[in-house]
């Protein structure tokens, strides 16, 4: 059985253990929206450190590099639009 996330509606799979943000860039993911500053979002540090891969995880704010893959996890860029 295939597990997946889903960003934007686009359904991701994942490994057992896997973050989200290594789950998108396998997918080939790596725009992941703008900061309220404009600033645009993408995986830097991998370590929960820079806030680059914030992101809304079932409606939370999170990081991407921390947040571990678990099946049906709806995923959004902050704002809305990660055609950046
Ligand atoms: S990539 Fe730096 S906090 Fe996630």
């Amino acid at each position: 059985m295939n597990h997946h996330i889903h960003w934007q509606a686009r359904a991701i799979p994942f490994q057992t253990g896997e973050s989200v943000a290594s789950a998108l860039q396998r997918a080939g993911i790596h725009q992941l929206g703008r900061a309220p500053t404009g600033q645009a979002l993408a995986v830097f540090c991998g370590i929960g450190q820079c806030q680059g891969c914030l992101i809304m995880a079932d409606g939370q704010v999170t990081e991407a590099c921390l947040q571990i893959c678990r099946d049906g996890l709806t995923l959004q860029p902050l704002d809305g639009d990660a055609d950046v």
